[in-house]
């Protein structure tokens, strides 16, 4: 044998082992890469089993926040049948503080002009008409409208939370001065998460970081939900695009945490029927907390309704807690083209789907009940908002038009 054909026989075999490493590195990446479902820590006291539902005054009245205001939304959600729906979380957001804290206890006060009569007293409104309160706070030394924030007085304000009844804590992430590394980050919300929990109050936290740190990573145990995203704005634009980061992270919700991608803005304006039907079945079939971004005491009957559908609301509320999982269509990657097909496993064993055409034009959208998860050979398919029954053998399609979204409960049949 001569040296050449050594030599060649060398090279084939260097070749061939080169060619097995690299095929094991690229295996090893995408299974770290992999979105795997974190460690499910159980929630402090049951809280957050299912997404909460309510109110939050920010998106329509920004600073524009009194008790009149507070007590007058609970009134009105009595009235028109939202309570009864499951909405019942009352929050205020920002501007509800006066500008310093009180000089000789150190505690927050509440403006004094929008809140003459203190917080308790808020908290005891609600409290006696079977709503929460919820309030607002910031991780950094000013909220983000300027108030006095809660770094390095997080025992000191959680003990005044509890003491005013409050049951929901929204933790915002403005100024916060220079932080080098995650832990630093994170470890300002792990503080007020600790000091919630000293109260003995259950508390729910709502973490407001928009996204910034990956959250959703690292919140589960700390809050019982995170904002994914930079704040919605009243657009389809803006909705369309939250809508996108969120549902790529479906594998971190569950009960006693949950992806939140900010609140419903339907009532607002903003959206037409058919965009503001939209958000309200993406959201439900995100898992995300149904929060009412709108003034509720003058929502138009067609508003009221989208917030009104049992059906889409008990979706969103599945004691499963499941979020949606996008589907690929015909081997194509999940939402090309801008045509979504996701599918939220249900406790009963049935499937939520959605068929969403987020283009400016008609679109048809096809998937089958073995694409989003059934087996069986008959289907009974619900459509959640023509409150209408068909059977299928499988076959899931909708015409749809610009921006809309089919929704559907699918049960297998016997
Ligand atoms: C941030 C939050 C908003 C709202 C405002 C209040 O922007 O993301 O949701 O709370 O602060 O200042």
């Amino acid at each position: 044998m001569s040296l050449r054909v050594v030599s060649r026989r060398r090279a084939i075999l260097w070749a061939a082992i080169g060619t097995v490493v690299v095929a094991l590195l690229v295996v090893v990446v995408l299974v770290v890469s992999r979105p795997t479902p974190p460690h499910r820590t159980p929630a402090p006291a049951g809280l957050g089993a299912t997404p909460p539902m309510g109110w939050n005054s920010w998106n329509h009245f920004g600073c524009d926040v009194d008790a009149h205001l507070v007590e007058s939304t609970a009134d009105a959600m009595a009235a028109n049948g939202m309570q009864r729906l499951g909405y019942t979380a009352v929050n205020i957001d920002d501007c509800w503080m006066a500008p310093q804290r009180d000089p000789h206890t150190g505690e927050l006060v509440p403006d004094p002009t929008k809140f003459p009569q203190g917080m308790a007293a808020v908290a005891d409104y609600l409290h006696a008409r079977g709503f929460t309160l919820g309030i607002y706070e910031d991780a950094g030394t000013r909220t983000c409208a300027g108030f006095p924030g809660s770094l390095g007085h997080e025992r000191l304000d959680a003990r005044t939370f509890a003491r005013w009844g409050v049951d929901t804590l929204k933790y915002d992430n403005c100024n916060h001065g220079t932080l080098t590394t995650t832990a630093q980050y994170i470890a300002r919300y792990r503080a007020m998460s600790d000091a919630l929990r000293a109260t003995g109050r259950p508390i729910f936290l709502a973490i407001c970081e928009w996204g910034v740190n990956r959250p959703w990573t690292w919140d589960r145990g700390i809050g019982q939900s995170w904002r994914t995203t930079h704040d919605i704005k009243d657009s389809y634009a803006s909705m369309l695009a939250i809508f996108q980061q969120n549902v790529r992270l479906w594998a971190y919700a569950g009960p006693g945490g949950w992806n939140d991608p900010d609140m419903l803005e339907i009532g607002n304006g903003g959206m037409t029927p058919t965009e503001q039907r939209t958000e309200f079945t993406l959201w439900a079939a995100m898992a995300a907390p149904l929060i009412a971004g709108a003034d509720i005491r003058a929502l138009s009957p067609d508003d009221l309704a989208i917030y009104s559908n049992a059906e889409a609301i008990a979706i969103d509320q599945d004691a499963r807690g499941a979020q949606a999982v996008p589907v690929s269509q015909d081997g194509r990657p999940e939402g090309a083209g801008g045509l979504w097909v996701l599918s939220k496993p249900l406790a009963d064993g049935s499937r939520a789907v959605v068929l969403f055409n987020s283009t400016d034009s008609p679109q048809t959208i096809s998937t089958t009940a073995s694409d989003v998860g059934l087996r069986g050979a008959d289907f009974d398919i619900r459509d959640v908002w023509a409150g209408t029954t068909a059977t299928t053998k499988g076959s899931i399609s909708a015409a749809l038009a610009p921006h809309e979204a089919a929704f559907f409960r699918i049960t297998a049949g016997d």
